[in-house]
């Protein structure tokens, strides 16, 4: 058989004896985006037959931890489960292996049966990546990273917004290992954000104190948030979140209430 360009990352997966050629995706994906480093605790969930697992392992060297539904064999140094990631008890299996600290990464090649219908297809596979977004938001750090694969459709961009409502930096990626053919993409989110706050969130709050460059300064559970507006130390006003960084925010003030009770004691 000729060794078409199609087939070279198959080709190369039997040369270098990686399990799949999806090896070289996660491979791609990583050197693109920096995912995963050495030591990190992964999770890679619909890890059969276990190419992601032999990169995940090659890279960080840590502990790793391979579920799919199929068995997969056994890979020194790599723990797995036999479950459903969309199932409580897998994750809780998955939380128990870990450990309390948590997953530095999750990464996430499951795939639904495809059954040819496009739009049938599409809908399974953002049911399935919205369960892996579930399921690494209870299994990373605080600023952990995801990478997931999704199939393209009319569903995408609420997925993305998803991811982006989580994450501090999210980008799609298309490694050159996909087929061309293939509706595949790869969401990569960095830095899940643990803020006690999302953007559009409002609050109402005092300003604490100014700082350096001038910004008013307030609290939210401890959390920092920074006024994009021009506001005085101590000042009483409702803010709308605008920006979430994982160790701050920007608001803008959409109430002044030290303004609103003079004006009321002036009538
Ligand atoms: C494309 S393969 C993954 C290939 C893998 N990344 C590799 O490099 O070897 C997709 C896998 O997702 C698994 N999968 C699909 N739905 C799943 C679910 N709900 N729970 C666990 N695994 C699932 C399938 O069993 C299949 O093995």
């Amino acid at each position: 058989m000729a060794r078409d360009r199609r087939d070279t990352y198959y080709w190369r997966a039997k040369d270098e004896g990686y399990r799949s050629r999806a090896a070289y995706k996660l491979f791609q994906i990583n050197e693109k985006h920096e995912v995963i480093k050495e030591g990190d605790t992964i999770v890679d969930l619909g890890a059969a037959p276990g190419g992601w697992l032999e990169v995940a392992k090659k890279i960080s060297g840590g502990k790793i931890v391979g579920v799919d539904l199929r068995r997969i064999k056994e890979i020194e140094g790599v723990e797995t489960i036999k479950g459903d990631i969309t199932s409580d008890e897998t994750i809780k299996k998955i939380i128990e292996m870990v450990g309390e600290g948590g997953a530095d990464v999750v990464i996430c090649d499951a795939a639904p049966n495809l059954s040819g219908n496009w739009s049938l297809d599409h809908a399974r596979s953002i049911d399935l990546t919205t369960s892996a977004l579930e399921c690494a938001k209870k299994i990373l750090k605080p600023k952990g990273h995801f990478i997931v694969k999704v199939f393209q459709g009319d569903m995408f961009k609420e997925y993305m917004d998803k991811v982006r409502e989580s994450f501090t930096f999210t980008r799609a990626f298309s490694p050159k290992a996909s087929r061309q053919e293939s509706a595949e993409i790869y969401v990569i989110g960095k830095k899940l954000l643990t803020a006690p706050l999302k953007i559009d969130d409002k609050f109402d709050v005092t300003i604490k104190k100014i700082g350096s460059k001038g910004n008013g300064i307030a609290f939210v559970e401890d959390f920092v948030v920074f006024m994009q507006d021009e506001v005085k130390k101590g000042e009483n006003v409702r803010i709308k979140i605008v920006d979430v960084k994982p160790e701050f925010a920007f608001a803008i003030v959409i109430g002044r209430y030290d303004e609103e009770l003079k004006e009321n004691n002036e009538e």
